[in-house]
């Protein structure tokens, strides 16, 4: 596994040289591709797959086979989970899905920031829908746990947001095992404008009835943003306690530039979108353990949120998380990422 590692770096070096968004695709289908043959799929198990009884976790009557998922925005349209699968991921959050496809904000969207081990990115949830999405879930070989991330589409006024939640909640409802709300991306204009706590109420409480109402309540989570205050964190905590929903996913990218390593003119060149990875990984874990103490831990919690290594990751749960999940770890550490970690959590 250690040669592994080192010939991601050298593969890396390669592959941060293409456009960004580009190589995503290019990977990912070749990916899916070597799943679909039977001797590269063994292998590819071989190599990432990484089983251990004290790494299962059961959360909402829910046993996974790990506790490291790979968070939303990866797979937005549901395409790779099998290929996921494979790589040894506990679970996989697709999305964020709106009930209509979208092609999200113009291109380039996608920027690296090798010196801070960081992405900057404006996608603007494209997607091809959630209706989409859950057809091609049907048809998914491997058994592994899916998260649905649902969120608005960008010319849908806030007002009317609700319809779009309910529209993607029931097209996924029979094919994912968890739902998350995201109100938190900092690329769809006004959406995080829903975080507060009047709308974000009736969010919730909409889609809690809608849930107790179409069989076995899935459940229901909120991906909140890194750049809340303490004040808006004590808010969140009341509103999970109000709507009795199941948990938060912490955190999504941060509109926060300070700190970083990379020259600030290229920075600004850059302009506007959610910063990931490794600067975002204190902020994260603050808010992860401010709400876990301020609740009592009584709130279950997915940590996100510049998580690469064991040590990220342990970093997390020590914060008071059940599961964690990554990102631009995984675009930086390269395909062996869950195993790695689920290695170093039992070690
Ligand atoms: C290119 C990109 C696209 C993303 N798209 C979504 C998305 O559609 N929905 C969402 O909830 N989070 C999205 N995220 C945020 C991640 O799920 C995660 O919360 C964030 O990147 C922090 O984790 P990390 O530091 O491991 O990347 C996206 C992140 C990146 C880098």
């Amino acid at each position: 596994m250690y040669l592994c590692t080192r010939m991601y770096g050298i593969i890396r070096k390669i592959l941060f040289s293409i456009d960004p968004e580009k190589v995503h695709y290019m990977v990912m289908k070749r990916l899916q591709w070597a799943y679909n043959i039977t001797p590269l799929r063994a292998l590819l198990k071989n190599m990432y797959h990484f089983k251990h009884p004290s790494l299962q976790r059961t959360l909402w009557g829910i046993t996974f086979p790990n506790p490291v998922g790979l968070a939303a925005g990866f797979d937005k349209d549901a395409k790779y989970t099998d290929a996921l699968a494979a790589l040894g991921f506990g679970f996989v959050e697709i999305g964020t899905l709106t009930p209509r496809p979208q092609s999200g904000n113009p291109k380039p969207r996608l920027f690296r920031l090798p010196a801070d081990r960081a992405l900057i990115n404006r996608m603007g949830f494209n997607n091809e829908g959630s209706e989409i999405a859950a057809e091609r879930l049907k048809h998914r070989k491997e058994k592994l746990i899916i998260g649905g991330n649902i969120g608005k589409n960008k010319d849908t006024p806030n007002e009317d947001a609700i319809k779009d939640y309910e529209a993607s909640f029931r097209h996924l409802y029979d094919v994912v095992d968890y739902f998350v709300v995201n109100v938190s991306s900092p690329n769809t204009p006004g959406l995080r404008a829903l975080q507060d706590k009047e709308p974000l109420m009736h969010i919730l409480h909409t889609l809690t009835q809608l849930n107790k109402s179409l069989g076995t309540p899935k459940p229901l989570l909120l991906k909140i943003a890194p750049d809340l205050t303490n004040e808006q964190l004590d808010d969140i905590i009341n509103i999970v306690k109000e709507t009795e929903i199941q948990g938060l996913v912490a955190t999504n990218t941060t509109i926060d530039r300070s700190n970083l390593t990379t020259d600030k003119a290229a920075v600004e060149a850059i302009g506007a979108g959610g910063l990931s990875g490794a600067p975002v990984r204190c902020r994260a874990t603050e808010v992860i353990s401010y709400i876990t103490q301020k609740s009592n831990g009584t709130i279950p919690i997915i940590a996100v949120g510049g998580i690469f290594t064991a040590a990220d990751a342990k970093e997390k749960l020590d914060a008071g998380a059940s599961l964690v999940q990554v990102y631009t770890g995984f675009v930086y550490e390269g395909p062996a990422t869950a195993s790695n970690i689920c290695k170093g959590l039992i070690s």
